[in-house]
């Protein structure tokens, strides 16, 4: 099937009959925890969030992650409780709000099971048997027979509240490894009792959830289930054949809606990482699933997993591998995707750059979720595209991803914009980011400002000399110093030291009879990314060095599994703890930081420095001595060396201000 820019995007913005609702096109942003919540109470910014994405034009919204219906359940990730009426005015307003856009709304809902913890409120976690689960490892109170029942009444009296507050559906949810997954799984559940043993034993649990639920509920209410279609690990005896007999045995009860089908489970942190899959899976991961479940169940399937752009949408849905779209992360990085890409505007369209960084990756070490493109998504005030008081003439230094976030929004806002540039090229360290083959989106959301900046009447000047004065001829109103950082380079002195910009850049060769050794100062993904490409550029051996706990200790779990797969198929060696330093003869050694045991460096070993500091601050105090009237700004990385979402957003923030 040829799908091309030029394909109609029919199938997509066709409408789809779910129970007895109709949904407005096929486009779903799939349930997702935001983090931004500590009591499981739901407030103005999550409801803002959700009608944002209703406004952009999705069909249907699934709203919460992991949404709980049990009170005596472990808390996780500051999930929505559903169990709590306080929560209903909010959930009458979000309805409103909702429909107001035409979208439908439903609420996924869950009991966690063995995947709780109890460190965050100390209640304990329970699951069918004591199997403790690979991340948060804690062992799990087994569920007495008569714990079950009310748990199941939970479920329904979940799904009772929602729609009494207007929603249009539930998703129970077993996905992620949760618990009704654990009930399923013969390695999970050891019961002795009618909720284990055989097949239909282990099936009872999700039979009574979604039996209890129907009869809570009026007949329009949808009921949505989601479910992994392949767990893709022995840890729970299921494979995909079996996970297709546990579709199709509920299918048979006549009670649900709509299947979602997802992949992998969150058994250990290499399974959790296929669950919200980064750039490192291919592509539309799970259509074969929701395919191999499509062609068996008798309701809509929907499916979700690395489906990017309107294209891709319309190809799984013609090709038939599902009815519905789940297109979370890209839709969190432009909420106006759907109603862009009806309008036929897809150059408009901010990509997600797949990163993973700013939304799990944040979630999953308990901080609120973000985005890294979108800073607006999580701070509404940088939507309002409000006009300056007066239109001033903007300057900025610095065509990174800070300062041309900058120049965006102060063009739209119908300032006067010169963006200076002292490189050749737009896109500052990005450019050098998306050279490594695991970060091949990174790229993207730079050529999508390029093309901002160009629709927007930006003036673009590369090759800047970067002096005071040819800044202070162009007479501006206000200046925004987006400089970018330094490499970091104690070592110059020595000749075998590089830095990762010149080795990504190929000014400086891997050459095959040489060892790297990768200094990781950032401990995030810099360090790991610059190992692996060592590695493939055909380094003889190579080993990362870093003062932290662990290799890319920053890194998230999600990112961090995915990296240490990568680390151990290039079998590099990882060395942390450790210092890079200089002895009294200026040789350059590795230290143990806790034992002081050092390692002289090889003296053909290649050194590959990795880390970045603020560079100097001559412009900045030139400019504010020669024109003290004029409104100085300094962000990004030219303040002190951080992650691509804070540039990104501190280009936002000072451009919205001005
Ligand atoms: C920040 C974030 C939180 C998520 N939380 C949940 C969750 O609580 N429950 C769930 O079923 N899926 C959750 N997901 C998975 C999404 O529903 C979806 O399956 C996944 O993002 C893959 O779709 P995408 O590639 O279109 O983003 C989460 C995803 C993200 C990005
Ligand atoms: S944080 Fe990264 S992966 Fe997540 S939505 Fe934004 S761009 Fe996409």
């Amino acid at each position: 099937m040829n799908i091309t820019t030029e394909t109609k995007l029919e199938k997509l913005f066709s409408p789809l009959t779910i129970g007895k609702k109709e949904l407005k096109n096929r486009i779903v942003s799939a349930a997702h925890a935001v983090g931004w919540e500590a009591d499981g109470l739901l407030y103005e910014e999550h409801t803002r969030y959700l009608e944002r994405k209703a406004e952009g034009g999705t069909g249907l919204i699934i709203a919460f992650g992991s949404a709980s219906v049990q009170k005596d359940s472990s808390a996780s990730y500051g999930s929505i409780s559903l169990w709590d009426e306080r929560n209903e005015p909010a959930f009458k307003d979000l309805a409103d709000r909702v429909h107001n856009h035409g979208a439908l709304l439903i609420s996924q809902a869950t009991h966690m099971g063995r995947r709780g913890t109890s460190v965050i409120d100390g209640k304990p976690i329970s699951a069918p048997s004591s199997v403790p689960e690979g991340v948060h490892n804690e062992i799990p109170h087994v569920m007495r027979t008569d714990e079950i029942p009310s748990l199941i009444q939970d479920f329904a009296n979940a799904a009772k509240r929602l729609e009494s507050c207007g929603w249009d559906g539930i998703e129970v949810t077993s996905f992620g490894g949760h618990l009704i997954e654990q009930f399923w799984s013969p390695k999970l559940n050891n019961r002795t009792d009618r909720y284990g043993g055989d097949f239909e034993g282990r099936m009872r649990f999700s039979i009574e959830v979604v039996e209890t639920v129907r009869s809570a509920v009026s007949e329009d209410f949808i009921i949505c289930f989601r479910m992994t279609g392949d767990p893709m690990t022995d840890a729970l005896g299921l494979d995909r054949e079996d996970m297709l007999k546990i579709a199709t045995r509920l299918d048979q009860l006549g009670c649900i809606d709509l299947f979602n089908i997802g992949r992998s489970t969150n058994a250990n942190y290499k399974t959790q990482a296929a669950t919200v899959p980064g750039d490192t899976f291919e592509r539309g991961l799970n259509n074969e699933l929701a395919e191999m479940m499509k062609e068996h169940l008798s309701v809509p399937v929907m499916v979700a997993g690395r489906i990017l752009d309107p294209y891709q949408a319309e190809e799984a849905l013609l090709q038939e591998k599902c009815d519905l779209v789940g297109i979370t992360r890209a839709i969190i990085a432009d909420p106006d995707m759907p109603k862009l890409a009806e309008q036929g505007e897809f150059s408009r369209i901010r990509p997600c750059i797949a990163c993973s960084e700013g939304c799990i990756g944040r979630l999953y070490s308990g901080m609120p979720m973000i985005c890294t493109v979108n800073p607006a998504i999580a701070d509404d005030s940088l939507e309002i595209k409000k006009t300056s008081a007066q239109k001033q003439k903007v300057i900025i230094i610095g065509g990174g991803p800070a300062g041309m976030e900058a120049a965006r929004i102060s063009a739209e806002k119908d300032n006067e914009v010169i963006l200076l540039e002292s490189s050749d090229q737009l896109g500052g360290k990005v450019l050098l980011t998306s050279v490594s083959k695991e970060r091949p989106h990174y790229g993207l959301h730079v050529n999508w400002l390029k093309e901002e900046l160009v629709r927007l009447g930006v003036q673009v000047k590369t090759n800047f000399n970067g002096t005071t004065k040819s800044i202070l001829d162009y007479n501006p109103d206000v200046v925004i110093l987006a400089i970018g950082s330094i490499q970091f380079n104690p070592f110059q002195k020595n000749t075998n030291v590089v830095t990762e910009t010149e080795i990504l850049s190929r000014k400086i060769p891997i050459s095959s009879d040489k060892k790297v050794i990768v200094y990781d100062r950032e401990g995030v993904y810099r360090g790991s990314s610059a190992a692996l490409f060592a590695a493939e550029e055909g380094a003889k051996k190579v080993e990362i060095v870093t003062p932290h706990w662990s290799i890319s200790d920053k890194l998230d779990d999600m990112r961090k599994a995915e990296m240490y797969s990568l680390l151990g198929k290039n079998k590099i060696m990882h060395l942390p703890n450790k210092e890079l330093t200089v002895d009294q003869n200026d040789q350059l050694v590795i230290k143990d930081i806790f034992s002081n045991e050092d390692r002289i460096v090889e003296d053909n070993a290649l050194v590959v420095l990795v880390g970045f500091e603020e560079g100097d601050n001559i412009l900045y105090e030139n400019i504010k001595s020669s024109l003290p009237e004029v409104k100085l700004h300094q962000i990004g990385d030219s303040v002190a060396p951080r992650r691509l979402h804070d540039a990104i957003s501190e280009g936002a923030h000072v451009a919205a201000n001005l």
